[in-house]
């Protein structure tokens, strides 16, 4: 998506934060820490919406005709769509992202993430901390022309993180998720204020080399 085509507006509320769970878990800690982390973006003044994978019946991605898709991939991709920032969480599965998100990603593209903002939350169970599926997610949000921001968080032994009724046990991590959600929540409201968007316009028609001949 062009500058030119992006919405402009100056009012916080009007950003759409989603919170996209790799993990269909019941108990998944990854839902739990999403959910903290959609709060800090609701306290910057963004609407939010936890998008779970439970409640779409999606297939694999397989690349070809798109009209053999179920109705729920269009759906999903008109969510996701319809946000301005995106939390991406995911479970560490094997050293990486889990199939359920990656497949998820698969299914849309471009336009769901073009000029987004995106936060990234990975939990793992070992002692490692969820840090190859970040890394692995962070170059699939830059294939995706994303803006990816630089903090995230890692959770490292997550049963020993949230109480049965999903809040963080220690308030440092409480605090690091909702950070990420305010920082999407921001960064997406600077992105689409129109003074970014003039001020990006104005940048991207500056001469390229103005000290040249
Ligand atoms: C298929 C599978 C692979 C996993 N691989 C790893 C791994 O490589 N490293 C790790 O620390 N934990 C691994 N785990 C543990 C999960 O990261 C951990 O249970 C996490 O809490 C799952 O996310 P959830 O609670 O949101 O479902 C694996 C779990 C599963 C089911």
């Amino acid at each position: 998506m062009s500058n030119e085509t992006i919405p402009t507006t100056d009012r916080p509320d009007s950003i759409l934060v989603v919170g996209i769970c790799g993990s269909l878990r019941q108990t998944s800690y990854t839902r739990m820490a999403l959910k903290i982390a959609l709060k800090g973006a609701a306290e910057s003044g963004a609407r939010t919406r936890l998008i779970d994978l439970r409640e779409y019946g999606l297939v694999f991605c397989h690349g070809g005709d798109d009209a053999t898709y179920p109705p729920d991939v269009f759906r999903l991709r008109e969510e996701v769509g319809a946000a301005q920032g995106i939390i991406l969480g995911t479970p560490e599965y094997h050293g990486g992202v889990s199939g359920v998100l990656k497949n998820a990603l698969d299914l849309m593209g471009f336009e769901q993430f073009e000029g987004k903002l995106v936060g990234l939350i990975g939990v793992s169970g070992g002692t490692m901390g969820a840090v190859n599926a970040l890394n692995s997610l962070r170059a699939v949000g830059r294939s995706l022309h994303a803006w990816v921001i630089p903090e995230q968080v890692l959770i490292p032994q997550s049963s020993k993180q949230f109480t049965p009724d999903g809040q963080a046990i220690n308030p440092a991590l409480a605090a690091r998720l909702k950070e990420v959600g305010r920082q999407v929540a921001r960064f997406a409201y600077l992105h689409h204020s129109t003074r970014a968007r003039e001020f990006l316009r104005l940048w991207e028609a500056a001469p390229e080399n103005p000290g040249g001949e």
